[in-house]
């Protein structure tokens, strides 16, 4: 099943009004000048306060905009939260989950992965999935059962027209941030897996589900990372804050 490319920037914190709004703009500007980016899909995540503002700039292009987290509730007494209809209302309309970021720091699990994901797609918010081993549960030869646990947790209870939309990231945690890049045999192993666990609960929906993969994604290793048969796209942190950087990296789900 024909699967399209989908390269996601997630900006952290980083970047300021200023700075992501220039970045937007210039990559909506790099995918207009070249008919082939419309092969490929791209979105950006920036700060919550920068959400709307970057959205605004990136109205009318080829470039969505998503949030990086998002609370389950809908409003009430949840003080520095952010909802699903909140993000939905600023224009965005991709949303991060479960970032390995978010587990490490801030005490996120499977259960409340699950419970974001829920209320993205309530709105129509389209998740990204992130999913992810450290290094000492790889060395154990734990891969495959944390990647079970971590899928089986966040897409409980979901439907299969739910599953449908989700977008599921792929991020060893061990190659976040550390220039050491996953091999592209490491990469479609674990994403061949995530693919037979989502097909082992939904059938073959599972060829139609995005695995992007994640974790020092550069622009010369991304054209060999997405030409495995089972990596369709990518989720760029650090590179995805210089234009060039990422506008290389975009050009190559499509170029
Ligand atoms: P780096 O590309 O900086 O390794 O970050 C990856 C990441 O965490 C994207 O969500």
């Amino acid at each position: 099943m024909a699967r399209k490319r989908f390269i996601a920037g997630n900006w952290k914190l980083n970047l300021s009004l200023a700075e992501g709004t220039a970045l937007v703009q210039g990559l909506a500007k790099a995918c207009a000048a070249d008919p082939r980016s419309a092969a490929a899909e791209f979105a950006v995540f920036p700060t919550a306060l920068a959400v709307k503002t970057i959205a605004d700039a990136a109205k009318g292009s080829a470039i969505g905009v998503g949030a990086q987290n998002l609370h389950w509730e809908e409003k009430g007494a949840f003080t520095g939260e952010i909802s699903a209809s909140f993000i939905k209302d600023t224009g965005a309309t991709y949303v991060l989950i479960g970032h390995s970021e978010r587990r490490q720091y801030f005490g996120e699990t499977d259960q409340t992965v699950n419970k974001r994901l829920k209320a993205a797609l309530g709105v129509g918010l389209v998740p990204i999935l992130c999913v992810g081993e450290t290094l000492p549960e790889r060395d154990a030869g734990r891969l495959q059962d944390v990647l079970r646990t971590q899928l089986t947790g966040a897409t409980a209870g979901l439907t299969a027209q739910q599953l449908a939309t989700l977008v599921i990231a792929y991020e060893p945690v061990w190659a976040i941030g550390t220039g050491r890049t996953a091999t592209t045999a490491q990469a479609q192993e674990a994403h061949a897996f995530i693919r037979s666990v989502v097909r082992q609960a939904y059938g073959a929906l599972a060829d139609g589900i995005r695995i992007q993969y994640g974790g020092s994604v550069k622009a010369d290793n991304a054209k060999e990372l997405l030409g495995q048969p089972d990596v369709d796209g990518a989720l760029v942190g650090g590179a995805s804050l210089k234009l060039a950087d990422f506008a290389a990296i975009c050009a190559a789900a499509y170029a």
